[in-house]
């Protein structure tokens, strides 16, 4: 039987993209659902007693199945809480069978309070909403996407500057890590969160040594670990940060192969944050990409997933996938997919990419070809 449920808008998402949330949220819900559940969904936006929402259609008949599609509701970088339509019989046919909305209690995937995210800000701050979107994109493309909800998902952002994608990925129960190359925003990363972990009361260690490769002095190296309690901090449990100081493009010397599960990443616009590439600040994040590329997927595991964010107006669809192809990772969204304005200097996408051997390759390419023919 087709279950019908609503994902009810969180109004901030309406705030944060003026008129692309919507659409913003579609192309979300169609990639996560579609690659976490194997087939291209039915989803929709919807009004809704004058709330936005995505409507869902689902064939789920066991409960597991509908707890799971849930979950994945739940965990839309949008969404504010999930409705399931609910048709009652009625027994007088001259009542109108008017559907009824029955609220889903959600299980909870954060570990952590929201401030993690936003009490930090500064100019060049990935939206966290934005953030946890790339984040869900890339997990999602994982063979290893159940990771995103158990802790065991290896994420990294190589391009991390203060933190965000990595402050949503402890609230998400992770332990990634994140290079950056500015070291001001290394120091920075280190006094918030020792803060928020003092202020939080959670056990931790905070550690910064040299970061050296074959003898040769990068920058520093930031070693994090939050733990509920003494005994799991004693043990090497809870949850690791690790913030490597260095260029992005020596990050295949520093991590193990085929390690990572998921990359995410906002690629400098050229606007607040330039990119660094052979010492030279440069506008355009090519050069850079063109550098690193190589080395980040010497570190992805063959079933890993890639959000990259680009202002189009500094990198294009076409460059891009060609700097990517190069390196036998394969760029699976459509050109436009997610694109939106940010503001006057700032035309974002995102590109979805997966390494050309990834195992769904084909299943995901099908998704994408569905997106194409909606938006064609
Ligand atoms: C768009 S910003 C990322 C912002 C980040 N998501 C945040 O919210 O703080 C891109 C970052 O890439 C860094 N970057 C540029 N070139 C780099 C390189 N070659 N290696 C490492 N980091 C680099 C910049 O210093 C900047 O912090």
């Amino acid at each position: 039987m087709t279950q019908v449920s609503l994902a009810v808008r969180a109004p901030s998402a309406n705030r944060v993209y003026a008129q692309a949330a919507g659409a913003l949220a579609l192309a979300e819900a169609h990639w996560v659902l579609g690659a976490h559940r194997g087939t291209v969904p039915v989803v929709s936006e919807r009004v809704v007693g004058g709330m936005d929402a995505l409507e869902v259609h689902t064939d789920d008949d066991a409960a597991p199945a509908t707890a799971a599609t849930g979950r994945l509701l739940g965990s839309l970088s949008s969404t504010l809480g999930v409705l399931d339509v609910v048709e009652e019989p009625t027994t007088s046919p001259a009542v109108s069978a008017a559907p009824l909305l029955r609220p889903r209690d959600l299980p909870g995937i954060l570990h952590h309070p929201a401030d993690l995210e936003t009490i930090l800000r500064y100019p060049g701050k990935t939206n966290e909403q934005f953030t946890a979107l790339l984040i869900n994109l890339a997990a999602a493309l994982s063979t290893r996407r159940e990771g995103l909800f158990d802790g065991s998902l290896s994420l990294l952002d190589p391009l991390c500057g203060r933190g965000t994608t990595l402050n949503r990925a402890l609230r998400l129960g992770l332990s990634p890590i994140g290079a950056e190359i500015d070291r001001k925003d290394i120091e920075e990363y280190r006094a918030f969160l020792g803060t928020w972990l003092r202020d939080h009361r959670l056990r931790h260690t905070l550690d910064s040594t040299r970061l050296t490769v074959h003898g040769e002095q990068l920058g520093t190296r930031l070693e994090v670990q939050l733990a509920p309690d003494k005994r799991t901090l004693r043990d090497g449990g809870g949850q690791h940060v690790t913030v490597l100081g260095c260029d992005t493009v020596r990050l295949g010397e520093l991590l193990p192969d085929a390690s990572v599960d998921a990359l995410v990443a906002d690629l400098p616009y050229g606007v607040q944050h330039g990119s660094r590439a052979g010492g030279a600040w440069q506008r355009s994040p090519l050069e850079v990409l063109r550098a690193a590329v190589p080395g980040w997927r010497r570190l992805l595991r063959d079933g890993a997933g890639l959000a990259l964010a680009v202002n189009r107006r500094t990198l294009d669809h076409e460059q891009a996938s060609a700097v990517l192809a190069g390196s036998g990772l394969q760029v699976l969204s459509p050109d436009g997919a997610f694109r939106h304005r940010v503001d006057r200097s700032i035309d974002r996408d995102v590109l979805l990419a997966v390494p050309s051997n990834h195992p769904r390759v084909e299943q995901l390419a099908a998704l994408a070809a569905d997106q194409e023919n909606r938006t064609s």
